[in-house]
């Protein structure tokens, strides 16, 4: 799908936001980062706040927990941004956390090992070149290689290795994924990057409908490996398309490119940033699944809006200057984000831990609607980082 002419009319004059604008959100959200970070030491902000008020959580508590990573890498990313020491030693500190989980295989049954170690393991490996996070990340990566079917050539993401109708990727493992190419990068063995590959070039094939939209599961025949059909478990429906699943595609491909120099990567990413970026309402904030627009008194997701953000902003130093759209796309990133800031921050609220209000965890499972979750206010964070420092190294 190419860009319509009423998007590109939409961001051609964007006003990008001015420094005062970065600065002053920034400083915003390391307010309440200041003091979550004296709260939350051994315990973590839960997936999504209720009433705009995050619970905590331990590490591996819930058997569903694939989102404790998200404030150890805010914390990261706050400690980049400041040098504060305290953020620094909390991260540290957590660290035992993930390779006691990892060591004893707490939860980690499913695919989103990357979630969960590139955002801690990754994070500190890179800012502070720890050798032992180094080391609990690649065994995190050695246990997500165990999830690889050679029939389909995909990573399974969830439920029973030897369940047939478990025999699935999803698009969020796009994800997951630059945590083995991260692999191989710091061991030198090709075994995580030759897995990566096979299962994004699987994905690539599969999760894209004809117009661009993408399906969020994708199941495979066990017996043969071939492709069987897309089936959605966070969208409205099979045929909609989810918006942070459509997020982890304008994000996903992108990572993926970083890493493979791939140009199908490119085509992939603007295909589904021109599909995720043509169908945003008036103020530029999805709605949790693209189907919905203006009037559907719909709830929106701003995690899918600041997960697409830094996507945008991922991709647009791969892209040529000549590049039409690249603009486009930088201008689109800044108006979304300045819709963020303006009116999706906590600031207006009396009471609240988050940083973006309005996300959407699982409108099917009626959970975390309407709620700040805690990886739109990571993506909210890394996409203030990326625009206030050029060479931020990612931790993808
Ligand atoms: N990866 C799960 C989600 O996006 O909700």
């Amino acid at each position: 799908m190419e860009l319509l002419q009423t998007t590109i009319e939409k961001f051609k004059n964007t006003i990008r936001l001015t420094d005062e604008e970065k600065l002053s959100a920034t400083h915003e959200a390391l307010s309440k980062i200041d003091i979550n970070s004296k709260i939350f030491i051994d315990t973590y902000p839960r997936a999504a706040s209720i009433n705009n008020i995050y619970p905590g959580t331990k590490n591996g508590e819930d058997w569903d927990d694939w989102t404790v990573g998200f404030w150890t890498g805010m914390l990261w990313l706050s400690y980049e941004l400041t040098r504060k020491p305290q953020y620094r030693k909390v991260a540290e500190f957590q660290m035992r956390a993930y390779k006691y989980r990892i060591e004893n295989k707490i939860h980690v049954n499913h695919h989103d090992l990357g979630f969960l170690f590139s955002l801690s393991a990754v994070a500190q490996h890179t800012v502070t070149g720890s050798e032992v996070a180094k080391e609990v990340g690649i065994k995190a990566a050695d246990h997500l290689i165990g999830r690889f079917k050679e029939k389909g050539e995909f990573i399974q993401a969830w439920g029973d290795l030897n369940d047939p109708n478990a025999y699935r990727l999803i698009i969020d493992c796009n994800m997951n994924v630059p945590l083995l190419f991260w692999a191989t990068e710091v061991t030198g063995n090709p075994i995580y990057r030759e897995i990566a590959t096979k299962h994004i070039n699987t994905a690539a094939k599969v999760v894209l409908r004809e117009d661009s939209s993408t399906h969020h599961t994708y199941y495979f025949d066990p017996a043969t490996g071939n492709p069987l059909k897309g089936v959605t478990a966070q969208g409205f429906s099979d045929d909609s398309a989810w918006a942070r699943g459509q997020a982890w595609g304008v994000y996903g491909f992108p990572l993926a490119y970083s890493y493979t120099k791939d140009p199908k990567f490119i085509t992939l990413y603007k295909k589904v940033t021109n599909y995720f970026l043509n169908k945003l309402p008036q103020d530029n904030v999805c709605y949790w699944d693209l189907v919905f627009s203006d009037g559907s008194n719909q709830e929106r997701d701003t995690s899918a809006a600041a997960i697409a953000v830094c996507g945008i902003l991922e991709m647009d130093q791969y892209l040529e200057d000549s590049d039409p759209d690249k603009a486009i796309y930088m201008n689109a990133a800044h108006a979304i984000m300045k819709s963020l800031i303006e009116k999706y921050t906590t600031k207006d609220l009396d009471h609240s831990n988050g940083l973006l209000t309005q996300a959407v965890y699982s409108k099917p499972h009626n959970s975390g609607i309407n709620e700040c979750n805690i990886w739109g206010d990571y993506y909210f964070l890394e996409a203030l980082v990326r625009i206030n420092k050029k060479n931020w190294k990612k931790y993808w």
